[in-house]
Formats: structure tokens, sequence, C-alpha cells
């Protein structure tokens, strides 16, 4: 037998009493009406003209015009799937969030995307890919919304916009960027050295990865996790697949994105059904919380900065299987809505100013996707434990709320005046020390620092990993109609590594600048090359 079939509900589908199978001889309109024909109009007449009156017309033409919902802002394009993850228990003494625990078995819903095509995009282009899971857990929901490379392009949201402004398709030709550069992308990221790291990151062959099934996952923030006695400890997730990790080279993206653009969600669904159910080890990178939150000189909160695996080891706490394929596409794949501030007991965020704009971000642009606050009730974002909240009406309301007293506390519903405390399990924001009050538009000085990284990157990977990353800037670079715009690249590269850069102003047929300065003194880190990668348990 294959796989079970889920709904968006989690349910098996023969037990969901929202499906609507569409199947069998007993049609009827929305109202529940029984149609005896749905292939003509009414009409005055054989050849008279089309009756306004026809009710099931007009509901079905009506219901067909508002099909579409807007797609998604960024990652537009994705495919997903259920699964299940389940805890080591290896973390419960640093965190206590229950599903975490060991062999607790939580379900999940796990979105793939690109980033900056539109939703027919193909699947093989060059640039980042979005790896966002929703873990429906007994205490709420817990997205984890991460991508394929650790780094981000920014260090603070207000910048997101300008990002996306520039990386999206052309303004004035709508010709995306992700498969060949234009001018406003590179234009970007040579005024933004802080982008080089992810820059250099999407030249890689992390830029076109063979599968989703072989991609590892990064949370790119510092989270917080807590204990049972309030302990705290600062983290980076990884999700770590036990394919390995693995790229097309350019050429084989280019053919495979011709003959088949759905390359990536065929796979993942083709390995679903065929019973190879993919695998990630979701481990953590552990740092003491001190109150500079850095780890030897590394600022923790700019996520534009990792920590090398050989100084803190990616340690495993659970594994996910991926074991069932949507039977809807729009009903999951198209309304799920992660949000990196769904957190759960245990999980809590930092002040990376980039993460401060995402969770504001994320449920403002859904209220505008989905049609409306009431979002969390379709069935692929419904929480898997019970729901109390003060939220009443608002579009697309399905609820029938019945207290008469939507407040707390109240006396007239017979409520509890108090909210249940901690020790009920509720959510206690960790009472971190804010270690500034002057209000400032301005970074900390260890933003400053955009070149070690990139660099330390470069220098970890395998020489015909580098080959590919020279051919890549050098393909994308050689796209760009400025001139100004090419040099100013070879510049930033410059700075991170001489043989880079020479490599690419070769292929530009440009010279090749010098450094602004002494490099950075940085050793490898050979966990980044993907020849590197290890199952963290074997
Ligand atoms: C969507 C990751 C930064 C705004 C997404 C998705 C992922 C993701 C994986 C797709 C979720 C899905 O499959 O439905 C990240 C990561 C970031 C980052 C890892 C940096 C570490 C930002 C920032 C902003 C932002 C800084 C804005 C300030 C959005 C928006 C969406 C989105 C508006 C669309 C959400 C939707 O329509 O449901 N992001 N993102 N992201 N992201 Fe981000």
């Amino acid at each position: 037998s294959g796989p079970e079939v889920y709904t968006a509900t989690g349910r098996a589908l023969d037990a969901d009493p929202t499906v609507r199978s569409q199947t069998g001889s007993r049609l009827t309109t929305a109202q529940g009406l029984r149609l005896y024909d749905t292939d003509h109009s009414l009409k005055a007449g054989e050849r008279g003209p089309v009756l306004l009156q026809d009710h099931h017309l007009r509901e079905k033409i009506t219901h067909f015009d508002h099909e579409r919902i807007p797609e998604r802002v960024v990652h537009a394009r994705g495919a997903a799937a259920h699964g299940v993850f389940r805890g080591y228990g290896t973390a419960s003494n640093i965190c206590k969030a229950a599903f975490l625990g060991k062999d607790v078995e939580t379900p999940v819903f796990v979105r793939f995307s690109t980033v900056l095509g539109s939703r027919g995009s193909a699947d093989t282009v060059r640039d980042t890919r979005g790896f966002a899971t929703k873990f429906y857990t007994q205490q709420g929901v817990f997205d984890l919304v991460g991508n394929n490379i650790p780094v981000f392009f920014i260090q603070d949201a207000i910048k997101f916009p300008d990002i996306i402004h520039a990386g999206k398709p052309h303004p004035d030709r709508e010709i995306p960027q992700a498969q060949s550069a234009h001018d406003t992308f590179w234009d970007f990221v040579s005024l933004h050295t802080e982008a080089a790291h992810h820059t250099l990151w999407n030249m890689s062959d992390r830029g076109i990865p063979r599968s989703f099934r072989m991609m590892e996952g990064f949370g790119v923030h510092t989270f917080r996790l807590v204990d049972e006695q309030g302990g705290t400890t600062l983290v980076k997730f990884h999700w770590k697949p036990r394919l390995g990790v693995h790229s097309l080279t350019w050429e084989e993206a280019q053919i495979t994105g011709g003959v088949d653009p759905d390359f990536h969600r065929r796979d993942l669904a083709d390995a679903i059904e065929a019973g190879a159910f993919p695998e990630w080890e979701l481990g953590i990178q552990t740092f003491p919380d001190n109150p500079e939150q850095t780890f030897r000189g590394i600022d923790l909160l700019d996520p534009t900065k990792i920590v090398p695996e050989e100084w803190a080891p990616v340690q495993p706490i659970g594994l996910m299987t991926l074991t069932a394929n949507p039977s809807n596409f729009f009903a999951e794949t198209e309304q799920v809505a992660f949000h990196p501030g769904h957190l759960v007991p245990g999980i809590d965020i930092t002040d990376d100013p980039l993460l401060a704009g995402r969770l504001f971000s994320y449920i403002d642009t859904q209220i505008t996707r989905l049609g409306g606050p009431n979002f969390a009730q379709i069935p692929v974002n419904r929480p898997h434990a019970p729901i109390n909240d003060m939220l009443r009406d608002g579009l697309h309301q399905t609820a029938v709320h019945s207290g008469v007293a939507p407040y707390r506390p109240n006396s007239l519903d017979g409520g509890c005046p108090f909210l249940a405390g901690a020790a009920d399990g509720a959510y206690v924001e960790t009472p971190v020390t804010v270690p500034e009050s002057t209000k400032v538009r301005a970074a900390p000085a260890s933003f400053a620092d955009h070149t070690s990284h990139p660099r330390r990157f470069y220098l970890s990977l395998d020489p015909v990993e580098r080959e590919h990353v020279i051919a890549a800037y050098t393909f994308e670079l050689s796209k760009c109609y400025e001139q100004a715009v090419k040099e100013r690249n070879l510049r930033v590269l410059a700075d991170i590594d001489p043989e880079l850069c020479a490599g690419v102003a070769a292929g530009l047929g440009l010279p090749a600048p010098e450094p602004s300065g002494p490099l950075p003194d940085v050793e490898p880190s050979p966990a980044l090359s993907q020849l590197g990668h290890t199952w963290p348990t074997d």
C-alpha cells in the first residue's frame, strides 16, 4: 500500500468532514441545490439570448473570476509536503519545548520555495531556496522559517523592500533576474557590501540545488532556548539532509529548466509517492548567552555572519521525515502562512534587527494575501492545540464564537477572571536585559565587517567549487549593461579574495583591482564545502 493521503487538516482523507471529493453524480450549487445540467446556460430559446436569471451560470462564473489570490510578494513559487518530526530528547536539558522531548512525534508541514520568481517560474534557477517548517505541537504552532543559505543579504529589515526591489524582475521589462543577472541586483550588492556573503553563497553551487531533498536548511538568526529553570542558551538551527548536499551544474540547471521547469516539485512529489521519504536531522549550534551575544568574536545578532561548525558543532536534536504529498495545492501549499514569531514555550527570539522586521512583515502581508485576519482558521494553518482566543469577526470568519463577554477578566461569562500562569504551560517572554536605552538609527560597529565571513566561505571551498563560483560571477556580471556596476563588483571581490577577483575579471576582460587594504586573516571551515557535509549522527 502507498503512503496514507492526508488533507490540509492533517487527517486521513476519508476521515475529514471538510473534504469535498467532487466525485459522484450528485452535482449542486454552493447552496446545495441539486443541478441537472452544468454545460448549458439558460437561454430564451436554443438560439436566443442568455438569461441573467440563470443563478447557476452567475455563481459558477463569479466564483471562477475570483479563484486567484495574490501570490506571495517573495517566495511565490513553492512545493510542500506533510511529515512528522521526532524529538531525540537531546535538547531537553537546555530547552523545555515539549516537542523536542525524547520520541515525541509532531506533525509538520514543510514548504520549499525559490525567492524571486513568480508562481509560474522555473525551479532550477540560481536563487536562495526557502525552507519553512510548521510544527503542529501540542503547545501551539512553532514555525521555523528558514532558507538553504545560512546568512542574509542585509542586516536590518528596513532594507528588505530595497533588496527585493533590486532582485525582482526588472521594473521596465519584467525580465527575471534570478536566471540571468541584470543591473539592479548587482548595483545593489556592490553598493551594500554586507550582501557580499549571501551573494557568494548564491554564486556557489548552493544557489542551484539538485533537489529539495538534498539541501541544508538554516534558521539564519540566533534564537534563545529556555530550560525548565529559566536558564537560557543561544542557538542557531540547522537542517541536515540524509541524502547529503548536492547541486546541479550550471549546464544541468539550464537544460533541466528548459526541459522540465517543475523539476524540483516533481522530484519531491515523486520521491514521496514512491515511498522514498526525505529526511533531515534538526541540529543546533549552542553558544553561552553572554551579555555581548557574541561567540569567539562573532556577533550573533548579525545575520550576515555564521559560526564555523568546527568551533560549535551541530548537535542533532530530532529527525524530520516527509511522508505525504498535499492533496490540494491551493488549500495547503498556497494558503499556508508561516511566521517567525510563531513560537512555543522554550524557544524565544533575539534582538537581531532583521528578525524584528520579519515579526511584523509576515502577518501584515498575509492579511492581504489571504483576505483578512482569519487565515489561522484555514485548515493547513490550524493549530493542533485547543484554541480559546478573544479574536472575533473579520473577513472570512468561519468560527461561531458563543460567549457574550469576549474580554478578560469578565464577570458575565463564567470565565476564569485570570489568565493561566506559566505553571500551566503559558508562553512567558524571557526577561532579557535591554542593553541600550538611547534611540538611534545606527548599526553596531561589529556589523561593519563585510569581508572576513565571505572570505572564509571562499577559502573553504574545494577547487572545483571555486571554479564554479568564478564561472557564476563571470556569467552573471557579463549580463550587466553598466560597466561601472561590473567594476564596482570586482572591487567587492578584491576585498574577499584576489584569486576570485582575478578569475572573474579575466572572464569579463577587465583589469582586476587591488584590495582596498590587508585581507582578513581567516582559517577555512571544511564543513562549508558541500563535499564536507556529514550526517550528524554518523
Ligand atoms: C516569505 C525566509 C527575511 C518578508 C518567506 C518564506 C521564507 C522566508 C522561507 C516563504 C514561506 C513560505 O513558504 O510560505 C526568510 C529568511 C529571511 C527572510 C530566512 C532572513 C533570515 C525576510 C525579511 C522580510 C521578509 C527581512 C521583511 C521585512 C517575507 C514576506 C514573505 C516571506 C513578506 C511572504 C510571506 C507570505 O506571503 O506568506 N521568507 N525571509 N523576509 N518573507 Fe522572508
